[in-house]
């Protein structure tokens, strides 16, 4: 049985914030960001705004472009890191707001990666006679996450979402191959530290500007770097595809050094690469279905088309995927 994405949608809160703008609250520039990351500007949440609120109008699109009604859809998967509340789950609520009734719905948190991730259950769960339809979301408000006072991480995040609908389809098309991977072993390289059972919420920890991410930039890049090239190998080779089989690479938008870093040992033309960080920023699980939402609607990915997924991300983890478009 083959399992394909039969529709796709994304939103992006209006509110644009620059280089420059952040230029006027920490110590940086336009063009130290530009330079160092690709990135001229990130979308950003209003404060009345939650991350399920944005994920709701993604999967309404998502769920639009599949021709399907919310009634429909047997089980929702949200990969994010800012959920609304501990509990209940992001998915639950997002469930209600859609008035996806009949469906099961849980949260899954693997950072960046859990896009990726979240797709890979779902196929699973098509594939084993469970479910028929399977609404993937990935969406972030990091905002509420980043310290605005820290120039080493503030000027690499973004908020946004996107969802993809999985569903069987025709013999040889959909999703050809899966890697996923974590070292928890170095995961205390990009951390939330308090706000859980390790460190609860307290006046030490909010003193402290221990609720915010804390990340070891020059760490991420080298991991980044090392697992985006052996991810994206591992994932061709499970589904027997040459480098020279590939048509469009949808990676993790976290830096575009990283990005090139990976193209270049993929031998991909940049016209074949889907790259928006520049708009967006890093919007973590967001990142690759916003990306291949707007390479799908702008035609960048026809039928028949070999994709392939690649992200890294807290944990750490790692997760690539081929498609066959
Ligand atoms: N503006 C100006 N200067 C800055 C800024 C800034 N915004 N940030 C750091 N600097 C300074 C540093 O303080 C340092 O100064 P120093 O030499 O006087 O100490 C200098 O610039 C160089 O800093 P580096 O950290 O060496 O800069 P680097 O080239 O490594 O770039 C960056 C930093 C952009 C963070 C890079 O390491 C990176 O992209 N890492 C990967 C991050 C990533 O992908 N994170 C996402 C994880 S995904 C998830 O799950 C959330």
């Amino acid at each position: 049985m083959c399992v394909g994405i039969s529709g796709v949608g994304s939103y992006v809160p209006e509110k644009i914030v620059t280089n420059h703008d952040l230029s006027k609250i920490v110590e940086t520039s336009n063009e130290w960001i530009i330079e160092r990351t690709g990135i001229h500007e990130r979308r950003i949440a209003d404060d009345d705004m939650a991350t399920s609120d944005i994920a709701t109008k993604a999967a309404i699109n998502a769920l639009e472009d599949a021709k399907l009604r919310p009634e429909d859809i047997d089980l929702i998967i949200v990969a994010t890191v800012t959920a609304d509340h501990a509990f209940p789950s992001t998915a639950c609520i997002i469930q209600k707001n859609i008035g996806a009734v009949k469906a099961a719905a849980f949260d899954i948190s693997v950072g960046c990666s859990g896009f990726v991730y979240g797709l890979s259950i779902g196929e699973n769960f098509i594939k084993s006679g469970t479910y028929d339809k399977v609404l993937v979301i990935g969406a972030e408000t990091l905002s509420r996450v980043v310290d605005w006072q820290e120039r080493n991480t503030c000027v690499l995040f973004g908020d946004g979402a996107g969802a993809c609908v999985l569903e069987k389809c025709e013999e040889g098309f959909g999703i050809l191959s899966i890697e996923l991977g974590s070292d928890g072993s170095n995961g205390e390289v990009l951390v939330q530290p308090a706000g859980g059972s390790r460190l609860p919420a307290s006046m030490d920890t909010v003193e402290n500007r221990l609720h915010f991410i804390k990340m070891d930039g020059k760490e991420v890049f080298k991991f980044a770097v090392r697992v985006m090239e052996r991810a994206s190998s591992n994932a061709l080779k499970k589904a027997n595809l040459q480098l020279g089989d590939l048509d469009f690479l949808v990676p993790h938008q976290a830096n575009m050094r990283i990005i090139d870093a990976a193209a270049k040992k993929l031998k991909l033309e940049k016209d074949r690469i889907c790259v928006n960080l520049n708009k967006y920023g890093n919007m973590s699980s967001a990142s690759i279905p916003v990306a291949l939402d707007e390479a799908v609607k702008d035609n960048k990915i026809n039928k028949g088309d070999n994709i392939l997924l690649v992200a890294f991300g807290a944990g750490l983890t790692w997760a690539s995927m081929t498609i066959k478009w």
